[in-house]
């Protein structure tokens, strides 16, 4: 194979990953649960080159950059000796304004074109394993549709991997109030390395979060749009809880997320189904039904809607 190219799409998590039991293989002390974003995502080709080359959305990036480091050694996995040399190009899809995150769509494309481009046929277990040690999140992100992350007992992390969810929830969207922020953010490794050692909170999180996942799953099964949204945004606020309680404190807020968070409040005292959910970031996200997209439009008017089953729960 002298090229190969894959496209893997972003996930945003309604029962969170936050707290590594094992740092060097991103293994998670509680298992998670996440929608793929659909068409928002990365798209990576891997190509015979003459010298390593990454580019990331068409800037050629230094080979001393912490991400081209992190990429060049996640392609060790798939060639220990580097007799090939490479040219990665990556490509988000995902505009820069939503502030999404795109480290789990981008190692988990980077583990589909280089089991492509390398003829390995690793199976879809070892895929998501792989793309774990390169984000945790990415091993979610293998996949359209609602995916599970199963945090798993061994040390080694052969059963930490994730895998689909037969669901195809056409109603369900969720929108990204893009808040705008100059502060510089800790890394999410950082983050929750920080948190699990210094918060009286963790352990509290940890067990609370296994057991919103299975609230979760069980919600989407029944499709229980009410029992969904409220676990998915409780997961979230204890998981920011968790940091807040930190020693110093871990604060991803702006101004603007309370006010964002507070008008999503309103708007449920009024009658409306709307929840919200934030990352390692100020970012909400809002979680709603088909029925009321125009209404949040109307109340979000800057807001990125996203309809994560447009096409369908495809397969890669
Ligand atoms: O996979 P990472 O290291 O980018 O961490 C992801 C952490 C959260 O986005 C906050 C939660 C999650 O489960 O995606």
């Amino acid at each position: 194979m002298t090229e190969a190219t894959a496209y893997a799409p972003a996930n945003i998590a309604l029962s969170k990953y936050w707290g590594k039991r094992d740092k060097a293989l991103n293994l998670p002390c509680n298992g998670s649960l996440s929608i793929s974003l659909g068409e928002l995502g990365t798209t990576t080709t891997v190509r015979e080159a003459e010298t390593n080359q990454l580019r990331l959305n068409g800037n050629l990036l230094s080979p001393d950059s912490g991400f081209a480091r992190k990429v060049w050694a996640f392609v060790d996995f798939f060639q220990p000796d580097r007799t090939q040399s490479l040219l990665i190009e990556t490509t988000n899809t995902i505009p820069t304004a939503a502030g999404l995150a795109s480290s789990a769509s981008g190692f988990a494309a980077l583990t589909l074109a280089l089991n492509t481009f390398f003829a390995r046929q690793y199976s879809e277990r070892d895929l998501s394993i792989l793309a774990r040690q390169g984000s945790g999140s990415a091993c979610r992100s293998l996949w359209h549709g609602f995916v599970l992350w199963q945090k798993g007992e061994r040390v080694d992390g052969l059963d930490s991997y994730a895998t689909p969810m037969a669901s195809d929830w056409r109603d369900l969207r969720i929108a990204v109030i893009d808040v705008n922020t100059a502060t510089k953010k800790t890394a999410s490794r950082d983050g929750m390395n920080h948190t699990a050692r210094t918060s009286p909170l963790f352990s509290r999180w940890t067990a609370q979060a296994e057991r919103d996942l299975s609230t979760i799953s069980q919600a989407i099964e029944s499709r229980d749009f009410q029992t969904l949204g409220e676990t998915a945004e409780a997961n979230a606020m204890m998981m920011h809880a968790t940091m807040f309680a930190a020693r110093p404190a871990l604060c991803y807020w702006q101004e603007e997320s309370l006010t964002a968070l507070r008008h999503v409040w309103q708007l449920r005292e009024e009658g409306l189904m709307i929840y919200a959910t934030m990352d390692a970031g100020p970012n909400v996200k809002l979680l709603f039904q088909a029925e009321d997209q125009s209404n949040i439009r109307a109340q979000f008017p800057d807001a990125l809607q996203i309809n994560p089953f447009q096409d369908g729960p495809a397969s890669f």
